[in-house]
């Protein structure tokens, strides 16, 4: 029996699709799995690893080195507060202290009620807003221990809901067209690509010509 349920079943044989070989499928499988689970369960990456033709071992090894796939159970928000150098100046370090005491887990760690997992993180890319929370890899903004307590208060009572969705939802509006190219357009852009690549050559080329034949081009070979 699928791990899938029927629509995201669908979506998977759609993305499978897309790509010349299965396996090239097997990262977006991985995050659609996340989308439907919250996480990579094992029967999952079996799923997925069955589904694109390569081991169980590979999936898991694969999902494992990229920090937005989850192989272990994560809570309906992942938390994360970064600790890198700009927001370490910026109170980083005490801000993750409080989020440990107020939400009673170390970092990496879940709530006992399975909402929120807390995880420090590297450079979240937002360094001006420090320290700088994200989300379920939504920004929050930079948080003093008041405003991630506030945070806190509006995720339990689903206040943020419209704005951050649970945890493995990548986007919340999908495009109607699909991601497929024809392979005739393929075809013509490489062609055109090819095309533009050698007249670059060819303009260069006319150029370092021209300029071994300016006069005074040899005196100054000559000189140096
Ligand atoms: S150092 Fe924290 S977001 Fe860049």
């Amino acid at each position: 029996m699928s791990r899938f349920d029927t629509e995201t079943a669908a979506r998977a044989r759609a993305l499978i699709a897309l790509y010349p070989r299965p396996r090239s499928a097997l990262i977006p499988l991985c995050h659609l799995a996340q989308e439907q689970d919250g996480w990579l369960a094992p029967e999952a990456m079996e799923e997925i690893a069955e589904l694109v033709g390569v081991t169980p071992a590979e999936v898991r090894g694969t999902a494992s080195f990229y920090d937005m796939l989850h192989t272990e159970p994560v809570g309906r928000y992942l938390v994360s507060i970064c600790t890198n150098i700009a927001c370490l100046l910026g109170g980083a370090e005490e801000l993750l202290e409080h989020a440990e005491a107020a939400l009673g887990v170390r970092a990496g760690g879940t709530t006992a009620d399975g909402t929120i997992t807390l995880e420090d993180a590297e450079c979240l890319a937002d360094c001006d807003g420090t320290p700088c929370v994200t989300v379920n890899h939504r920004y929050v903004g930079g948080l003093s221990a008041e405003g991630f307590d506030r945070l806190v208060e509006d995720l339990r009572a689903g206040r943020r809901d419209d704005e951050i969705p649970p945890h493995g939802t990548l986007v919340r509006v999908r495009r109607k067209g699909g991601l497929s190219v024809q392979r005739d357009r393929i075809v013509a852009e490489r062609a055109a690509t090819a095309e533009a690549q050698a007249e670059r050559a060819r303009i260069a080329k006319e150029a370092a010509e021209a300029q071994a034949g300016a006069p005074g081009a040899a005196e100054q070979k000559g000189g140096a």
